[in-house]
């Protein structure tokens, strides 16, 4: 069998990245093939290097005026495009080519606190603002407007009195880490 490729998608820090890259290092079933980026200044790079995973970086005109990264992407005979605090909207040509296969992550249970602009700590102080008792994690498939494709799966995490943004943003992480890389699996077993 020959091994599904996952390509990540990160525009920050990529401990999701990260952790997804481990998670895959001994499967027989899967690898991460490669790490994009729209930030040459992204940790995710670093990581990337590190893990030994070939990255590279694009800017707006490579993902949006031309069709690049979804033929570098489809070159590269990828599998499954895993959005993992990517903060750009993905193209028409790209969806059309990968159809079901791009899922993302988001920090909080959709459809509350997403769209466009809801991105790390601003989900978070959101969610505690409207004294929510429950945030958690949604991982879903990616369509054209932001956070709004079908869900794959949802955890909660439950919100103490005292939570602050950053000791959410600690918990939402630990359950990133814990149910990503399994629900990217499942992905792919369906594939
Ligand atoms: C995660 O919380 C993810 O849900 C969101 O962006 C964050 C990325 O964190 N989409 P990291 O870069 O993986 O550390």
């Amino acid at each position: 069998m020959t091994k599904k490729r996952i390509a990540i998608l990160a525009s920050g820090s990529g401990s999701n990245a990260q952790r997804i890259t481990e998670y895959f290092a001994d499967s027989e079933q899967a690898e991460v093939a490669l790490i994009l980026s729209n930030r040459t200044d992204a940790y995710v790079l670093e990581r990337a290097r590190k893990l030994n995973v070939p990255s590279r970086t694009f800017n707006r005109h490579d993902f949006y005026d031309s069709d690049e990264i979804t033929r570098l992407l489809q070159t590269e005979k990828i599998d499954l495009v895993v959005l993992a605090g990517f903060l750009w909207l993905v193209p028409q040509h790209m969806l059309c080519a990968f159809p079901n296969r791009i899922i993302n992550i988001h920090p909080a249970l959709l459809p509350k606190f997403g769209g466009k602009g809801m991105f790390g700590t601003k989900v978070h102080e959101a969610v505690i603002a409207a004294r929510e008792a429950m945030s958690g994690i949604t991982i879903h498939f990616v369509n054209e407007v932001y956070d709004s494709g079908e869900h794959i799966l949802q955890v909660k995490a439950e919100i103490h009195p005292e939570e602050t943004p950053e000791s959410l943003a600690e918990k939402i992480h630990q359950l990133e880490y814990e149910f990503f890389p399994k629900t990217i699996e499942s992905v792919l077993d369906s594939l």
